[in-house]
């Protein structure tokens, strides 16, 4: 008898390991599968970030509560003070899609811990603080109203978390001789992990199709944190299955594992070339800020102009990538003049100008962009586009493009653009004449018809 229930408890502990082990598994998929699944973000190439938490109030940066090294006490008086009464995503959703953007993904939690939907999970949540409201609720709504595809950020890193144990980039962490043991005595990561995913099975079941999420992040190595801390691959796993076609980012330390990471986060960098693993390109975002930080930060002055921004997003796609563009939200609720400033002139751009992004990659290699130019390729239809970041004076020169152009005309009102041959002795080479003055369009570009 006893030997049986002993048989029987050794089959049941085989068994549950190999459950564990399958769910530890994620799904497999081809390249073409993984590009199928990506292809809707791959062609919208432009999307909107929301960076809006408690950071709103001092405004003075999402990190503020690590820079000054403040404590959860004196943080409190944000939780305390937090309400927006001029919130009203539709107007946000509405800005987004007039700036062209097609995604967007809204920080449900920063480092801070702070919760912008009514979490079962904790009582450091929105729905606490004198406003009241699901933050994240009326997002979804109303971005999915406007035609968005919609995303979260979740920080994995936690600042209010009892059980996140003090870590090097936490506010009562990082001096040369913080005791991390006696800070950390009696804090329990297990629980910690429990609740991220607690978390994550929340926004993932009650917000209808989240098609974005992105974890952020890991710094493994000495009072770091990595996939062990998360428990990544576990989480991944839970995102997957509540959520099969989402797309996720690299940073949950997973980058070595197949199905690990879906792009790579190059963040306010401007990459060199399309990025590679092993030697073969992979899927790319890099995010970026208007002026430096991601909340809203009431004294930053290093707003980038509306040509710069056009410029990057040019420059994404030029290079086979999408553009995360950043907003940080005041306090009120509200997308500040100078970011509304920006967003419209990105609209108005796009607007006559979108062919040149959506659905568009790299140039093949035989094209090489003259000077102070820009190429974006729709694979689809054929057709090159020629971002003038610098407007030439008469005549733009192409080299090696000769006998390869059927029609070419300026994108944002289809004016012909006429060319010839740049002389006898450069025969592969076209001369596109252009008038004098420059169109009125932030980054004028041609459209050429390729044979
Ligand atoms: C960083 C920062 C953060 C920001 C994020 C966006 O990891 O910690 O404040 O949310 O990047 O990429």
């Amino acid at each position: 008898m006893k030997s049986k229930i002993l048989r029987l408890l050794i089959v049941g502990i085989l068994l549950s390991t190999m459950a564990l082990i399958a769910t530890a598994q994620l799904p497999k998929e081809t390249e073409a599968q993984k590009a199928e699944r990506m292809k809707w973000w791959t062609d919208a190439r432009f999307g909107m970030f929301i960076h809006w938490g408690l950071y709103a109030l001092p405004a003075r940066h999402e990190w503020v509560k690590n820079y000054e090294r403040l404590t959860n006490e004196q943080y409190q008086k944000y939780f305390e003070s937090f309400n927006p009464d001029l919130y009203n995503p539709k107007e946000w959703a509405k800005m987004a899609k007039a700036a062209g953007m097609k995604y967007v993904v809204l920080t449900a939690k920063h480092h801070e811990g702070f919760c912008q939907w009514d979490s079962k999970y904790t009582d450091y949540k929105v729905t606490n603080t004198p406003f009241g409201r699901d933050v994240v609720k009326e997002y979804v709504e109303a971005f999915r109203a406007e035609g968005l595809k919609v995303g979260f950020y979740y920080s994995l890193i936690d600042w209010h978390h009892p059980d996140y144990t003090i870590d090097r980039v936490h506010p009562q962490g990082q001096e040369k001789d913080t005791d991390y043991a006696k800070l950390n005595a009696g804090k329990d990561m297990n629980k910690y992990r429990e609740y991220i995913k607690n978390e994550v099975r929340e926004l993932l079941t009650n917000y209808g199709e989240i098609s974005i999420i992105w974890f952020d992040f890991s710094f493994p190595g000495k009072n770091g944190k990595g996939r062990a801390d998360w428990d990544s691959e576990n989480l991944l796993k839970l995102a997957r299955s509540l959520q099969p076609g989402i797309i996720v980012d690299d940073r949950l330390d997973l980058e070595d594992v197949e199905g690990g990471w879906d792009f790579t986060t190059p963040e306010q960098e401007k990459v060199a070339k399309w990025p590679e693993r092993n030697g073969k390109r992979i899927p790319w975002e890099t995010c970026q800020t208007f002026s430096g930080s991601w909340g809203y930060y009431r004294d930053e002055t290093s707003w980038k102009s509306p040509a710069q921004l056009i410029e990057l997003l040019a420059e994404s796609v030029s290079k086979g990538g999408n553009l995360l563009l950043n907003v940080g939200p005041t306090a009120r609720g509200t997308f500040d003049e100078r970011a509304q400033a920006r967003l419209k002139a990105m609209g108005e751009w796009m607007k006559l100008n979108n062919r040149s992004i959506y659905g568009c990659t790299e140039a093949p290699a035989e094209f090489v962009a003259p000077p102070n130019t820009l190429l974006t390729w729709n694979p689809v239809t054929r057709r090159l586009y020629v971002h003038l970041l610098a407007y030439p004076l008469e005549r733009l020169n192409f080299a090696g493009i000769a006998g390869k152009v059927k029609y070419a005309q300026f994108l944002h009102d289809a004016s012909e653009i006429r060319f010839s041959p740049v002389s006898k002795e450069n025969p592969n080479d076209l001369s596109f004449t252009l008038p004098t003055l420059k169109p009125p369009v932030e980054i004028p570009v041609l459209e050429l018809f390729m044979k």
